[in-house]
């Protein structure tokens, strides 16, 4: 069997499930190239410390850059006795280099060596999401410039409420992406913070220069606290909040759109490549990417109780759960940066029906127009709002439309009604009466859509900066 790297004090030979259930080559394989950078970093400043002479620290330098070479072409052989990365890595080193392997551990343990790899692969990977994301932004922003000239029904309680522009109705979902992307921006400076140098839990005895090491590796500023270096992951749930949240507006969007398919609304239909048949049901074409959207939605959720649930009760500083952490963060990211961009080209290809959409705005949905009509008459709102509800009675009883109701009628109810009120049986013009900023007129959607572009722009160039 070969030697572990804490088989110092150990007689017996690990139970062979125990090994399994402790190992996390399966999923940290992941943090390779993070591992190998933070062990370079750490070659350097065992160097600079003294400890390593400028021999040693070329040979160990030049064996972990082979090793990089090795993951990156693939070729990499893990063995069964490879507990983690951290431990592949240094035991393929030994293999290249001998003995001098053994020293670049000094100073270092696995508890901040894996967090500081951690930090590392988010800080590298919080981009890409940003990407995805910004890619379905994209595609909502498009659908918003296409179908600018399409009034639709505004739902609240899903109950028919007021005519809006579909493209204010994309725009909806546009925004809580751009608060989602800002939320990761925001927790990329405070994963960027260096836990290396904190050794086991209380620090490192040689003179090791962290800032070094911080800017040798990207990290903007270096942990306080070698406790809490060690053991904090809260930037683990932070990460994992983004990604819940960014899920639930996925699934609200995912879930409108399911519904707005379906033969009682028929305002969207969706083309073959983002829909999947039947085996039983020969006429059926299913949401399924909208559907799978929604469902994935529960596990990112999960995940974010699952560490949260990890976290709460962790006694000492380093404890082995916090090996699970892993497992959560990729798969949060996985089903996300697969999920976005197929959203994003399913609804690119969506169809409008905007006749469908248009025709199911009926009369009742303008009486809040009624009202407003009367308050520019002078009548106060609240009284506006009761007279145009004994109209809105009157017709339903009459078994007519508002439209159809006749002006005596109106008069009755009040003298402030006269001829010109059938004008606001319009539902482009309901709509563009709502010119406030962030309402639902064309003039306030068309600035809405160049505050997106905007928006996207310069969230860009940020991103840019940071890669
Ligand atoms: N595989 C471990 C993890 O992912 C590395 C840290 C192990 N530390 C230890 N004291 N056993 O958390």
């Amino acid at each position: 069997m070969t030697k572990k790297l804490w088989g110092g004090r150990f007689s017996q030979d690990s139970d062979a499930q125990a090994w399994a259930l402790n190992a996390s080559i399966d999923f940290d394989q992941r943090l390779a190239l993070q591992d190998i950078r933070g062990s370079l970093a750490w070659a350097s400043a065992l160097q600079h410390a003294g400890i390593l002479t400028d021999a040693e620290t070329q040979e160990i330098k030049a064996g972990l850059e082979s090793i990089a070479e090795e993951f990156q072409e693939d070729r990499f052989a893990f063995e069964p006795m490879d507990e983690d990365i951290h431990s592949a890595v240094e035991r393929r080193l030994t293999e290249l280099i001998g003995p001098d392997a053994g020293k670049l551990h000094t100073g270092r343990s696995r508890n901040d060596q894996v967090v500081t790899d951690f930090r590392l692969w988010l800080m590298e990977h919080i981009p890409q999401l940003d990407i995805a994301l910004a890619g379905l932004q994209s595609a909502l922003l498009s659908r918003a410039e296409t179908d600018i000239d399409v009034i639709m029904a505004g739902y609240t309680h899903l109950q028919r409420a007021q005519p809006i522009l579909l493209s204010h109705w994309w725009l909806s979902h546009f925004w809580p992406l751009q608060r989602d992307r800002e939320r990761l921006a925001e927790l990329t400076s405070r994963t960027a913070v260096l836990p290396l140098g904190s050794g086991a839990l209380a620090g490192v005895p040689f003179p090791i220069d962290r800032h070094e090491v911080a800017t040798d590796l990207g990290f903007l500023s270096v942990s306080s606290n070698s406790i809490d270096a060690v053991s904090g992951r809260d930037f683990v749930a932070e990460f994992l909040f983004c990604t819940a949240m960014i899920g639930i507006h996925l699934s609200k969007l995912a879930e409108v759109i399911i519904l707005f398919t379906t033969a009682e609304f028929n305002y969207f239909e969706l083309t073959d490549a983002f829909t999947t048949g039947s085996s039983l049901m020969p006429q059926k074409k299913n949401p399924d990417a909208f559907e799978l959207t929604r469902g994935k939605t529960g596990v990112l959720i999960g995940n974010l109780v699952s560490v949260m649930t990890m976290l709460k009760a962790l006694p000492s500083t380093y404890d082995k759960d916090l090996q699970e952490d892993k497992v959560l963060v990729f798969h949060s990211f996985d089903t996300l940066t697969q999920t976005l961009p197929v959203l994003a080209s399913a609804i690119s290809s969506i169809q409008v029906n905007a006749e469908t959409m248009l025709a199911a705005i009926d009369d009742n949905m303008l009486a809040t127009d009624l009202a407003d009509y009367l308050v520019d008459k002078g009548v106060p709102f609240r009284e506006a709002h009761t007279v145009v509800g004994q109209a809105v009675r009157q017709a339903l009883d009459a078994e007519i439309t508002l439209s159809e109701l006749p002006l005596e009628t109106y008069v009755q109810i009040s003298p402030a009604f006269s001829n010109d009120l059938y004008a606001v049986f319009d539902a482009g013009n309901s709509v563009a009466r709502r010119a406030s900023i962030g309402g639902t007129a064309p003039q306030a959607v068309a600035q809405q859509i160049s505050q997106a572009h905007n928006a996207l722009e310069a969230m860009q160039s940020n991103t840019l900066l940071e890669v």
